[in-house]
């Protein structure tokens, strides 16, 4: 398993000193890497965060991978149900080591379909009952809280959609004794599958909530986690020459804060790394953007994640990330290997603009195009860094899962606030209980008039 980092590009002899790093600050900033991995240690061994363990819980594996044969071959589609940290892991794993949508193997019993619910909109939840067949499709229902508004909707939706098969076809993925979800899970005796108390949603795709849908659609469960198992060890290095994950945090903690560069692109140079950048998306926006510092100190800070997609992003957000603000630094994500090269026929047409590219592969070309970009926004003075992976396998999506999410913890140490909580999100939350007429958050209704009325006064 190999996964590099490269940072040349957002140093200053490439980018120019108001945008990249200096010989010094670069040096100064990478001798922090100890004191930055000594202290998110503390947080693990006191229990508070549980992530870095995942990939060792090998008991859990077991379990997954016994329930996923017991029902393997009687359902062509796995219909989750399920938001945010819920929903978008199982999504990175699925279009990453089955590729997207469109291009995926057609659907069987063998080869189940994942239908992600992850909204409300009647739109998507209508028309996906419309395509699954309840007598073949199994319900995955996960949220960490067990309450979450949405999931509970769509669940009591899909629930009176299959009639009695509900019995015998949902399983549950929760934190037991938590919420409402576990209290019916309880009472319908569906199986349920336990999120650790210290894994958040965001850090949770190697618990059940990622390993349930992934052994489910018959992927290798077992070789994620062992990717991830070996890029953990890498994480805990302290030297940050050994530690990608560490090196990259403390790289990016500068370049975004000293070179105020308040947006961070996550550019795959790969279709099936697609759903990964919405992954990482929610990971970087939620876990680093905060009001308050762990010291309670006001800061409100964050770095706006992007996703955009080599080459296709190209010819649409390639203008403004050259020309536009230099406000940004941009993360490219490539893969060596690829199953297929796509060799272009060798024919000349005797025409200039097709026949340069005969004979040569799509894989050269792809590559052309990444390195291009990276050489035109560097020109531009656009700081830029790359990630490249061997190839894109259970044991390299496991790895560089793992890696992201320590870079993330990292960032969090160096900023001093809590990657691990989202008040933000917890404050929408309850605005659409009291809206929707949940007991106990009346004030949030109470609050919510007095905002509709400082609307009306607006005007
Ligand atoms: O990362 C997080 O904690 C959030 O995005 C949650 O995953 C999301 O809000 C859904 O919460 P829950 O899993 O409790 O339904």
């Amino acid at each position: 398993m190999r996964i590099q980092f490269d940072e040349t590009n957002l140093l200053a002899a490439m980018v120019g000193e108001a945008h990249g790093l200096t010989p010094a600050e670069y040096k100064a900033q990478l001798r922090r890497g100890p004191e930055v991995v000594r202290a998110f240690r503390k947080l693990v061994d006191r229990g508070e965060v549980g992530f870095p363990l995942l990939p060792f819980q090998t008991g859990v594996l077991k379990e997954i991978q016994a329930f996923a044969r017991k029902v393997r071959g009687a359902f062509d589609s796995v219909c989750l149900l399920g938001i945010g940290g819920s929903a978008l892991g199982a999504w990175a794993l699925d279009c990453a080591l089955r590729g997207p949508h469109p291009v995926q193997k057609p659907f069987s019993k063998a080869n189940p379909r994942l239908v992600i619910l992850d909204n409300v909109d009647p739109g998507l939840v209508g028309a996906a009952l419309e395509t699954m067949d309840p007598k073949r499709t199994l319900v995955v229902v996960v949220t960490k809280q067990g309450n979450t508004a949405e999931t509970l909707a769509v669940l009591l939706l899909v629930r009176d959609w299959m009639g009695r098969r509900a019995a015998r076809q949902t399983v549950v993925v929760t934190t037991p004794g938590r919420g409402d979800l576990y209290a019916l899970a309880l009472r319908e005796k569906w199986p349920v599958f336990a999120i650790p108390e210290n894994v958040g949603g965001r850090f949770s795709v190697l618990s059940p909530v990622g390993l349930l849908p992934a052994a489910l659609i018959g992927l290798d469960a077992p070789r994620l986690l062992r990717g991830a198992a070996r890029m953990s060890e890498i994480c805990w290095k302290t030297d940050p020459a050994d530690n990608p994950a560490l090196r990259a945090a403390l790289l990016h903690h500068l370049i975004w804060t000293e070179k105020k560069k308040t947006v961070h692109v996550a550019f795959p140079y790969s279709n099936r790394l697609w759903a990964t950048a919405f992954w990482f998306r929610q990971l970087w926006a939620e876990s680093l953007g905060k009001a308050k510092t762990r010291k309670d100190e006001v800061v409100q800070i964050g770095q706006t994640p992007v996703a955009a997609l080599g080459v296709t992003d190209q010819h649409s957000q390639l203008q403004l990330y050259v020309e536009g603000p230099n406000d940004k630094v941009f993360t490219f994500w490539a893969v060596e290997k690829q199953p297929w090269e796509g060799r272009i026929p060798k024919g000349r047409l005797r025409l200039e603009a097709f026949d340069y590219l005969a004979g040569r592969k799509l894989t050269e070309l792809l590559d052309a195009e990444r390195v291009s970009t990276a050489a035109a926004l560097t020109e531009a003075g656009r700081p830029n860094c790359t990630f490249t992976l061997e190839k894109l396998d259970e044991e390299h999506l496991g790895a560089f899962l793992q890696l992201l999410e320590f870079q993330t913890a990292f960032i969090a140490e160096l900023l001093d606030v809590n990657a691990f909580d989202q008040p933000g999100v917890e404050a929408g939350k309850r605005f659409t209980y009291g809206l929707m007429g949940r007991p106990g958050f009346e004030e949030y209704r109470e609050r919510f008039e007095q905002y509709l009325k400082r609307r009306q006064k607006a005007l």
